[in-house]
This record gives structure tokens, C-alpha cells and sequence, in this order.
């Protein structure tokens, strides 16, 4: 059962001293401890830990897919259609080792924004427990990521220097209503693509696996996620809605790099620079990454998070 009662920390906010606040604050409190249960309660129900429920060493057919080949950046491409169908299989092998290492870095800015938002919260809350528990999925999910990398035979793409300098004060800009939109813009489009992939006859049992597991799991993140947005965007003031509805275009820039990248093309051995030029202009690949968009595109829209400059930027990187 959750405790709806009003906790010693919350009662030291200033709401306390006016009547009608306290009254609210305490019911969004109550609120956010229901879901947090809820949550925990799914938690128990149904998680997954990649030690147990992969088979790791299973047989890899070496002609099999690790994503199915229409979500790959040059598929129907005139390089695509002179490649052979190993190099195909290694394209995609790549593709998948750069999505899954960008997951890694993408999942422990988050897990580092969760952190640190804890530190103002009341620890003997549903809500903290469950954003604990959330920490644990992502860790697991990264333990699960890294060793998938390794399992399907590729290298990680390692952040270079000024990257990881970069990534590194991401966090610091994840407080409030920006923190649940930065979760909401790395769940949700990793996690449409990869709805879509789970059930692919081309495609590599671990990677499956993979995906399912990863995609159940998220399930219960991109809802808490969303509650926040909902929750926060009632008191945010308009700075704050205006700066997140700004920045959220950055993620597009960020997101791109999943879905076509250099260094991908070099691991490969082929042409970078056509390579790119043709997995920009690859107007099939542009319409799934569009659909992977729309959801969060939506809602987005619906609580008033983009603004021309975010819609600028999402779109001039394929995303709408
Ligand atoms: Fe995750
Ligand atoms: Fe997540």
C-alpha cells in the first residue's frame, strides 16, 4: 500500500505556510508515490537480467542480420545495391555496436540526472524507490549493451576526448521539466525503432532478445517519464518551458548519430564521404526515423515543448 501522508521533508517546503499550496503539494506527492508503487509493483512482475535470460554463447547464423536491413542507413541505396550480402551482414553488425555503445553513454547521463535530482527528494518515498529501481534497470541495461558489443563480435564506438567532455555536462542541464523531456527524447525514439525491430525473421536471435528485453523494460520508464513532463509542466515557469521547448532540438543532432555515422563506414571499408552523402539523402531510412519521432513528436506538441527552433532542428536532422 502507499502512504499518502505527507512526509517530515515535504512539510518544511514553504508551501506549508500557505494553505491551499501545502494542499496541492501534498496531493502531488501522494500522486507521484501512487505511480511510483504502481511502477515497482510492474518492476517485480516483469524484469529481465541480461546474465540469465540471454544466451550469450548461442550460434550466430553468419548470414543473419543485427538489425533488420530496412533500418539500416544505406539499405536501397545505389552503394547498398553493390554490396555483397556478408558486407551487408557486417553493415549491420556495425550499425548495431554504434547504437548500442551510444545507448551506454545515453543511459548513465540519465541515470546521473535521477541521482542528483535525489538529492532534494525524500528518500522514504515510493517515487525515489521507484527512480532507484529505474537506476537499476539502466545499469543492468548497460551491463546488457556492453556485452552484446562484444558477443556479436564488434568493437564499441569509444566517445573521443572533447565528446565525452561534452556528454559529461549534459547531466548538469538535466533539472525539473528538462530532466523527464531529456529522458523522454532518448526512450522514446530508441524505443519505437527498436519496437519495430523485435520481430524480425532476417534478423539475430541475441539481437532480438535484445531488443525485447530493452523495449519491456522502457515501457515503464517512458511512462514515468511522461507523468513528470505532465506533472512539472503545471508549475514550470514560462523560462523554463521556453528553454526546454529551445533545447530539445539538440537531441536531434545527438539521436542522428544512431542511425549513420563515419566511423561506422570506415569499420567497414567503405567510401565515407558517398556513404554519407547517400545515408543523408536516403529518403526510405528518413521515413523510419521519421516514425520513430512521432510519438514523442506528439507529445511534445500536445504540452506546448517545441517551439520553431527545436522544430527547425529536428527537422533539418530527418526526424520530422
Ligand atoms: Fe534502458
Ligand atoms: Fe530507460
Amino acid at each position: 500500500m502507499v502512504s499518502t501522508r505527507t512526509s517530515a521533508l515535504e512539510s518544511l517546503k514553504p508551501d506549508a505556510l500557505d494553505p491551499e499550496g501545502a494542499t496541492s503539494a501534498a496531493a502531488n506527492a501522494a500522486e507521484r508515490d501512487a505511480l511510483g508503487d504502481r511502477l515497482i509493483q510492474g518492476s517485480m512482475r516483469r524484469s529481465f537480467n541480461s546474465n540469465i535470460d540471454i544466451d550469450w554463447d548461442a550460434p550466430q547464423d553468419p548470414d543473419l542480420f543485427y538489425l533488420p536491413p530496412e533500418m539500416m542507413s544505406l539499405y536501397g541505396t545505389p552503394l547498398w545495391e553493390s554490396m555483397t550480402h556478408r558486407q551487408r551482414v557486417e553493415l549491420s553488425r556495425q550499425e548495431a555496436a554504434n547504437t548500442l555503445t551510444r545507448a551506454v553513454w545515453f543511459e548513465n547521463t540519465l541515470n546521473q540526472g535521477l541521482l542528483r535530482a535525489m538529492l532534494h527528494q525524500d528518500p522514504t518515498s515510493r517515487n525515489v524507490h521507484y527512480a532507484l529501481t529505474e537506476i537499476g534497470d539502466e545499469t543492468r541495461h548497460m551491463v546488457m549493451f556492453g556485452r552484446a558489443v562484444s558477443a556479436i563480435g564488434a568493437l564499441p564506438y569509444r566517445l573521443s576526448r572533447r565528446e565525452a567532455l561534452a556528454v559529461q555536462a549534459m547531466p548538469l542541464a538535466y533539472r525539473g521539466l528538462m530532466l523527464w523531456v531529456a529522458a523522454l527524447c532518448g526512450e522514446e525514439v530508441i524505443d519505437e525503432s527498436q519496437k519495430q525491430n523485435a520481430r524480425h525473421p532476417d534478423v539475430q536471435p541475441i539481437m532480438l532478445q535484445v531488443f525485447r528485453i530493452h523495449v519491456t523494460e522502457e515501457a515503464r520508464h517512458i511512462r514515468y517519464a511522461r507523468e513528470g513532463v505532465r506533472r512539472r509542466i503545471a508549475r514550470a515557469p514560462w523560462w523554463e518551458r521556453q528553454f526546454v521547448a529551445t533545447a530539445n532540438g539538440g537531441a536531434a543532432f545527438i539521436l542522428r548519430r544512431l542511425y549513420y555515422d563515419k566511423e561506422v563506414y570506415r569499420r567497414c571499408g567503405l567510401p565515407v564521404r558517398e556513404a554519407m552523402r547517400q545515408a543523408r539523402n536516403n529518403e526510405q531510412v528518413r521515413a523510419r526515423r521519421r516514425e520513430s519521432f512521432e510519438g514523442l513528436h506528439g507529445f511534445l506538441t500536445e504540452n506546448g515543448l517545441l517551439n520553431p527552433i527545436s522544430r527547425l532542428m529536428w527537422r533539418s536532422h530527418g526526424f520530422l
